[in-house]
């Protein structure tokens, strides 16, 4: 009986099999006849080999963007730097790409910038593992972990805006102070308390690795590129260093690396130290330059609107106060509860900056979007910079308004984070990090900007021309 069961069984289990298979072939068909049938996005792949490379490239890519959508609509074709490319401007374009159908478009990233970072890096990946180290990193960076580190936070800003003060008559270039800030909090986040040598070896090395991302890729010894990857290799060796450490000392940790070191996977596997190495690089290197940009665009929006400047120093003097003269620290509910203004300014500052102005990612089958083909291999991107300053979603949006956060953005129209399986994990520390160093900034602190006001530079994140180069004083000694 038990035989018969088995053969029957199997008999079925093959039937299902070979009935399938012929469905999908025809799907496949079907699927390959309708979509040759399809006709491609509007638009112009512009000059053989260059495309439209240089119309991008000759002026501020953005102008390029706006255009384009004022010619054609949400969704058009380009082609650049070799890659054919369709450009999505509308929310629920991005939705499609992001979220809903996200399975049919992979990341993307050239193989020289990944062997920078380090090809196990969660960015780079789709399916279980990075479902895994999302998980990992989420955790880690989540506001149940975060609230543990404000603190820390504020001792790294409020050390890093004394030395600003005590060179009072020089001038420096915001961003670049900004960036030392957010890689010590990014150290913090990753490591949690760090030895000063470990941090110093670190921070030479990974400042020559992030100096070639986006330089010519070329191994000829000398070039900014092998460079970069030569430093690359010795933060692979530092950071092994610091793992073998934690794993003889056997200590634990909220931080990042410790939720890396403790991760096991359904069979029990442990993670590599190459894909924590690449995992901890991955982290630092997307947190570092996007919140030092947006810092240092905040300070700006805030020194040109004097008005808004008072009334952000009004609700953070109202904290400090609260706070026995600054004597006591900041607490995670107070940058949740007291801060509305200049949460508002932060949410407005993402949205004026846009400074992820678009994503990537490639099409891994032919996919119908309105009527239009996108074709398998093509790449495919959001640009969220469109989106935050189409006058549809956000009143006239070249004006920066913070009161327009009063009232919630229409679902899917603010994605400063990007959206879906691969949306930005480090969100919360990245706001409160901004939000901490405002407090500190406004509570103790004056600044001036020196030279031209205006103008955006690109390196590659849209930051204002020279890094906003301004002077800094301790409000008493003006
Ligand atoms: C204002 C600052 C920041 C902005 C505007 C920003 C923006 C973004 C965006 C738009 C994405 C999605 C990219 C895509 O879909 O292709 C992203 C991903 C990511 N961000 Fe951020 N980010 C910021 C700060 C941070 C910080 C502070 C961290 C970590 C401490 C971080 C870690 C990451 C990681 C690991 C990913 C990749 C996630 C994945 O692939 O699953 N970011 N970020």
């Amino acid at each position: 009986m038990e035989k018969i069961e088995t053969f029957v069984g199997g008999m079925i289990i093959l039937f299902s099999a070979v009935v399938s298979y012929f469905l999908m072939r025809r799907d496949k068909r079907e699927g390959k006849q309708k979509s040759a049938k399809l006709p491609l996005p509007p638009g112009s792949m512009g000059w053989p080999y260059i495309g439209e490379s240089l119309q991008l490239y000759s002026q501020d890519p953005n102008l390029f963007f706006f255009s384009k959508q004022k010619r054609y609509g949400e969704i058009f074709k380009t082609h650049i730097l070799g890659c054919a490319c369709v450009m999505l401007t509308s929310p629920e374009a991005a939705r499609f790409v992001l979220v809903t159908k996200a399975h049919l478009f992979k990341p993307t990233y050239p193989k020289c910038k990944e062997n920078l970072i380090g090809p196990s890096a969660l960015f780079f990946h789709q399916g279980e593992y990075h479902l895994r180290l999302r998980k990992l990193v989420q955790c880690s960076l989540s506001p149940d972990s975060i609230r543990n580190i404000v603190q820390g936070i504020e001792d790294i800003v409020a050390s890093i805006l004394d030395s600003w003060a005590a060179q009072k008559d020089t001038v420096i270039n915001t961003f670049d102070e900004m960036k030392k800030l957010s890689f010590d909090v990014g150290i913090l986040s990753i490591f949690g308390q760090l030895e000063a040598h470990y941090k110093e070896k670190l921070k030479k090395n990974y400042c020559i690795v992030t100096k070639g991302y986006n330089s010519f890729p070329t191994m000829i010894p000398g070039t900014t590129y092998k460079n970069a990857f030569l430093a690359r290799k010795r933060l692979s060796k530092i950071l092994s260093e610091i793992i073998s450490e934690r794993k003889e000392k056997k200590l634990g940790g909220k931080d990042l690396l410790g939720s890396l070191l403790n991760s096991k996977d359904e069979k029990g596997e442990i993670l590599t130290d190459d894909q924590i190495a690449d995992n901890m690089i991955g982290v630092l290197f997307a947190a570092q330059d996007t919140t030092a940009s947006i810092m240092t665009w905040t300070l700006k929006y805030l020194h040109d609107d004097p008005k808004l400047l008072e009334l952000v120093k009004a609700e953070q003097k109202a904290v400090y106060e609260l706070n026995n003269g600054g004597t006591r620290p900041l607490s995670w509910s107070q940058t949740r509860n007291h801060m509305p203004t200049t949460n508002k300014v932060v949410l407005e500052s993402l949205r004026m900056a846009s400074i992820i102005s678009f994503t990537f990612r490639e099409a891994v089958a032919d996919v119908e979007y309105k009527g239009y083909l996108i074709p398998k291999g093509w790449k495919v991107m959001p640009l969220f910079r469109n989106i935050h300053h189409n006058p549809e979603f956000f009143k006239d949006p070249q004006k920066f308004d913070p009161s327009r956060f009063e009232v919630a953005p229409k679902p899917n129209t603010f994605v400063p984070f990007g959206s879906g399986l691969h949306a930005c994990p480090g969100n919360e520390l990245a706001k409160l990090e901004i939000l901490v160093m405002i407090h500190h900034l406004v509570t103790k602190f004056r600044w001036e900007v020196v030279g031209s006001q205006s103008g955006i530079q690109y390196g590659p994140f849209p930051i204002p021309l020279h890094g906003l180069p301004a002077r800094f004083w301790k409000e008493s000694s003006s």
